[in-house]
């Protein structure tokens, strides 16, 4: 009989045929996400999700940003009842747990030390390892939650797009990955709540351009795009040419926003998501990969994901998350740190948090 705490000592103790038997058996791993705004908490039988929970921060949509320290007083809040949510939904008891992975970066500093520190001692508290997690990492091996879907086949191609990030990656494997290109400045998410913004949307306002944006003419307002080198983006210019665009048109007419919204969201909407898959495409006939995957809070976007499917009718085969699994939550964290067991990929000593984390790093 195998212990449920072999972990701990896998790499000293194991021989071969014991770790076999040992990852034969399902591994239930307790997942937590607490980098940003929302505390979440999953639990996972290998891949396969048993539940997945996420309490949003409301509170920052009125400040219309994220405030650091509010964010981490709420993670303190929410990150038990969001835990005890999850292993009861998942009908799973702390004891019988194997692991628990977390997000040791990138993110904000003390929201990351809440879910860091408490899955820390929470695992330590049960003897079972603490599996340090990459967010970004996280954010394209969602791909590898079981369901429905098929998942990619290495190597493919990831465009990550959340509030933080926009990057091109080449995925060569589970845990080799090459950044091919990021933004220079904002991220495609933050240029959607920075021009949902002046709109007078609330925070976080993507999904509010996407829902109003059904209704609007797309090519009524041409944005300009921007003349970036290489793979990389850059999404200031667009929001400063959003931005003077809107003033000078209020100036003549003052209900000009209100009277136009859904065509100014359309068309704003078309413009990131043309510079997005304009690159991405360039980046997959530059590396000759047909494998072409979405991931983070903006693969929810609905003209993304269309966008994204045409691709297929030109001979690309398209991998776009479930919802549940696009904004951050922590079954990609589960996952993640099931993949790390798996593939001996998880090292007792990383633990630290790392607010600045880079993609390789772990
Ligand atoms: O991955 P995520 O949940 O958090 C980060 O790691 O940043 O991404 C959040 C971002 C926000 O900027 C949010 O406005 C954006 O994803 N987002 C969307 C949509 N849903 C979420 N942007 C455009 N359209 C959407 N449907
Ligand atoms: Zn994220």
């Amino acid at each position: 009989m195998v212990s449920r705490k072999i972990p701990v000592i896998l790499r000293s103790c194991l021989i071969r045929s014991e770790f076999r038997v040992f990852m034969s058996e399902p591994k239930y791993i307790l997942g937590i996400e607490s980098s940003c705004d929302d505390t979440a908490a999953a639990v996972i039988a290998n891949d396969k999700i048993l539940a997945s929970v996420v309490a949003t921060q409301d509170i920052h949509s009125h400040w219309g940003g994220v405030v650091p320290e509010l964010a981490s007083r709420a993670h303190q809040q929410k990150i038990v009842p969001v835990v005890h949510a999850a292993l009861s939904e998942a009908k799973i008891k702390k004891e019988q747990l194997h692991a628990v992975a977390y997000t040791r970066g990138p993110g904000l500093l003390g929201s990351l030390l809440v879910g860091g520190a408490f899955a820390r001692g929470f695992a330590s508290a049960l003897g079972i390892p603490a599996i340090a997690v990459n967010h970004m990492q996280a954010h394209i091996l969602a791909h590898f939650i079981s369901g429905e879907r098929p998942a990619p086949v290495f190597p493919f191609l990831c465009l990550t797009v959340s509030g933080g990030h926009t990057q091109i990656v080449r995925v060569n494997s589970t845990f080799d990955m090459v950044l091919l290109g990021e933004t220079t400045d904002d991220a495609a998410g933050e240029a959607f709540d920075k021009i949902a913004k002046m709109l007078g949307l609330p925070y976080p306002g993507g999904h509010l351009i996407d829902k109003l944006a059904r209704n609007g003419a797309a090519e009524r307002f041409g944005f300009p795009e921007p003349r970036v080198p290489g793979f990389d983006y850059s999404f200031s210019g667009l929001k400063t040419s959003v931005m003077n665009f809107l003033r000078n048109a209020t100036r003549e007419q003052p209900g000009f926003i209100e009277d136009n919204m859904a065509d100014i969201c359309a068309s704003v909407q078309e413009r990131i998501v043309s510079i997005l898959l304009r690159k991405f495409k360039a980046a997959a006939d530059a590396q000759q990969i047909t494998q072409l995957a979405i991931s983070g809070g903006v693969s929810a976007n609905s003209r993304l994901r269309a966008g994204l499917e045409a691709l297929a009718a030109e001979g690309y085969s398209v991998f776009i998350p479930p919802f549940e699994y696009c904004t951050d939550n922590a079954a990609m964290i589960a996952v993640t740190g099931w993949l790390s067991l798996k593939e001996g990929h998880w090292k007792h000593s990383e633990t630290a948090i790392s607010a600045r984390l880079g993609l390789q790093d772990l």
